[in-house]
């Protein structure tokens, strides 16, 4: 059935990305993966029949030439994945301007840029478009305080889904904010709670299991909904 569907995965150098690469390309899809950098596309460089795409995702001028590439193509999937943990430790107090935009411009602003430009090009009636979200952008649960901004950029991007959402217009189209759970990635560390193969493995899943019902759904990767 997933034979001859398409994914776009924005962010996949590593980690979740790179991993959300390998399980769709396990599933029989066809991938356009984007790296900031294709000369260190390194582990992607071996996920066989991967086309790889270059995007920094806080520079206009390469989010629209990466439109024009993918002009007139169809998308089964588009994943925004890309995401950072912003500057450590999250001090209020230390914490300089030009960090703080740095870590809600590419956690919260880009992501909406991208779905502005490739909105179009998702599948009608059964494509997705997913946000790599966290359960940490809850703005009600009490966990992870020590990485407050990073939280806040997380809360700032459901917000900014759910304006998107508004803006577009599209109830066909089925969105998903996303929890991969904590996650042994560069940014998760060694002491996550479970690997990336369980984790994109159960996003895989529930991206099949909600293709078709439009709307807005903030769920984790076992499917559950998770509170705004
Ligand atoms: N790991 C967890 O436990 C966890 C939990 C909840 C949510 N998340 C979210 O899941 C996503 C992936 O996280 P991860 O754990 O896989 O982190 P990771 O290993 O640090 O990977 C982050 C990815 O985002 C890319 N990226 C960062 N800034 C970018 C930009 N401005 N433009 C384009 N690409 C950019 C990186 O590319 P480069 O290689 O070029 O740096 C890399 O591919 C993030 O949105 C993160 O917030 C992770």
């Amino acid at each position: 059935m997933t034979a001859h569907k398409t994914a776009l995965i924005i962010g996949a150098s590593r980690g979740l990305g790179l991993g959300l690469v390998q399980r769709l390309q396990e599933d029989g899809w066809n991938i356009v993966a984007t790296v900031r950098d294709p000369a260190k596309a390194g582990a992607l460089d071996k996920v066989p029949g991967v086309r790889i795409e270059q995007l920094e995702m806080n520079d206009t001028v390469q989010l629209d030439q990466l439109k024009q590439r993918l002009h007139g193509e169809v998308f089964d999937l588009v994943f925004v994945n890309a995401g950072v943990m912003g500057p450590l430790p999250q001090d209020l107090e230390s914490v300089q301007v030009q960090q703080v935009g740095d870590l809600f411009m590419t956690n919260a602003v880009a992501p909406i840029r991208v779905a502005r430009r490739l909105a179009g090009q998702v599948r009608q009636g059964s494509g997705v478009l997913a946000f790599m979200s966290s359960i940490l952008g809850s703005v009600s649960i009490p966990e992870g305080g020590e990485i407050c901004l990073y939280k806040a950029s997380k809360a700032a991007l459901n917000s900014m889904i759910n304006s998107f959402v508004v803006e577009l217009q599209r109830p066909d189209l089925c969105v998903l904010a996303m929890h991969p759970g904590w996650v042994k990635t560069d940014m998760g560390g060694e002491n996550a709670e479970i690997d990336v193969l369980t984790s994109t493995r159960g996003m895989l899943a529930q991206i099949k299991a909600q293709s078709g019902n439009g709307g807005l759904r903030f769920i984790n990767y076992k499917g559950e909904a998770l509170t705004w």
